[in-house]
């Protein structure tokens, strides 16, 4: 499965495999991505998926706390909660609030 990461000066293409979260992606190929406490809180990681929002998990307890509904339909996502589930792409780029 082939993710685009868009960091805040890098990007990459990676492979990725089933589970894997956006934000450990990131990490693990030394995209520029901030982040803060991985559970779901800071916001920190939040991110648009420019594509392949249907193959990833459906939106976590946390980000549906965290994030507006007007944020998830306009594909944002928080990295370290968005986890890769099917074969395909997927184009995530970080966008923080500040
Ligand atoms: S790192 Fe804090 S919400 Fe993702």
């Amino acid at each position: 499965m082939a993710v685009e990461l868009k960091g805040r000066r890098v990007s990459r293409t990676v492979d990725a495999a089933a589970d894997d979260t956006i934000l450990q992606l990131a990490l693990k190929h030394d995209v520029d991505w901030g982040f803060n406490c991985t559970r779901g809180t800071c916001a920190r990681c939040r991110c648009r998926i420019d594509s392949g929002m249907e193959r990833l998990n459906a939106p976590t307890e946390a980000e549906l706390d965290r994030l507006e509904p007007e944020e998830l339909e306009n594909g944002f996502r928080l990295a370290c909660q968005a986890a890769v589930k099917a074969e395909g792409t997927i184009i995530a780029v970080w966008k923080p609030y500040f």
